[in-house]
């Protein structure tokens, strides 16, 4: 199901993710370090060969892309894409830190991508499907611009009650009344939660050899308060909902989170959050 008015949704998720694009730059290190498993198996799943021609869309930081930049040479390149230009920048500085020379650049949306029809051999979608405004539409331009037999692999965040990192702000806003809960099949992180809306999309759009698996992984910090300062900085929709409550209420809110997340803190004061991912593959 698509929002109700998905035009609105797609301008007021380019104006969010433009103003997140720098924290997500400047977070990169510690966010990818508890997710590089899941790029792992999603570079696994695609099985990229030097010449391949493999595109990642919603890159943002374009992590899991680089790690088949180096598998596809010579030969190959790697288009790195998201939907605005603040998140491709930040995925160019990282290119260019890390001395990646066969790869594009390019800011397109999803739901229209900008390439030919069997144009790719691979392509990786790390947390974006479940955040689109037509999901259906874009695994079907993802399904079109890979060649026959083309490699799609993609992540999207399993149940809430396994994610309390993110799972437990919005969670503790809802019962203060600060937040709505998403309506059901709307974008959301967890709108693919279950593993049966991915496989029945995947199956809807043309996709074959579905396979779905579950990743677990762990976001260490120094603490909650850091913790808490980078959820604030990499999520305006969370960003949005405090900066509308009172001092108060803000205190109330870290109290009652604090609280739930108490179980994942060490005597030193460093938190180790868990989260788990479902992983899927599948062919064109
Ligand atoms: C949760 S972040 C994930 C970023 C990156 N894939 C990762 O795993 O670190 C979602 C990304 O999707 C991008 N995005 C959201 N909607 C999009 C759309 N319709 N088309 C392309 N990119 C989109 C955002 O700008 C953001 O970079």
């Amino acid at each position: 199901m698509s929002p109700t008015d998905p035009e609105g949704y797609r301008v007021t998720s380019r104006a969010r993710w433009a103003d997140a694009a720098g924290a997500w730059g400047a977070n990169r290190q510690s966010l990818q370090a508890a997710a590089e498993p899941v790029s792992q198996w999603m570079v696994d799943a695609i099985d990229p060969q030097p010449g391949h021609r493999v595109l990642e869309l919603a890159a943002g930081p374009g992590d899991t892309g680089f790690l088949a930049a180096e598998l596809i040479e010579p030969g190959g390149t790697l288009i790195s894409s998201d939907h605005v230009d603040e998140m491709v920048d930040q995925a160019r500085a990282r290119a260019a830190e890390l001395k990646i020379t066969n790869v594009e650049f390019k800011t397109m949306d999803a739901e229209w991508i900008d390439l030919p029809t069997a144009d790719l051999d691979g392509v990786l979608v790390r947390w974006g499907y479940m955040l689109f405004a037509d999901p259906a539409t874009a695994l079907r331009e993802t399904r079109r611009v890979l060649r026959p037999g083309g490699r799609l692999a993609l992540a999207a965040w399993a149940d809430p009650a396994e994610n309390p990192w993110a799972a437990v702000p919005r969670a503790e806003l809802a019962a203060m009344g600060a937040a709505e809960p998403p309506e059901p099949g709307a974008p959301d992180m967890f709108a693919f939660r279950d593993p049966g809306r991915i496989v029945g999309l995947l199956e809807e759009t043309g996709f074959e050899d579905i396979v779905v698996e579950q990743v677990a992984i762990v976001y260490h910090y120094p603490s909650l308060d850091e913790w808490w300062d980078t959820m604030l900085d990499i999520s305006a929709v969370l960003a949005g909902a405090v900066g509308a409550l009172t001092p108060a209420q803000r205190d109330d809110l870290r109290d009652a989170v604090d609280a739930r997340l108490a179980q994942y803190v060490s005597a030193d004061g460093s938190a180790a959050l868990p989260g788990l991912t479902h992983v899927a593959a599948a062919g064109a």
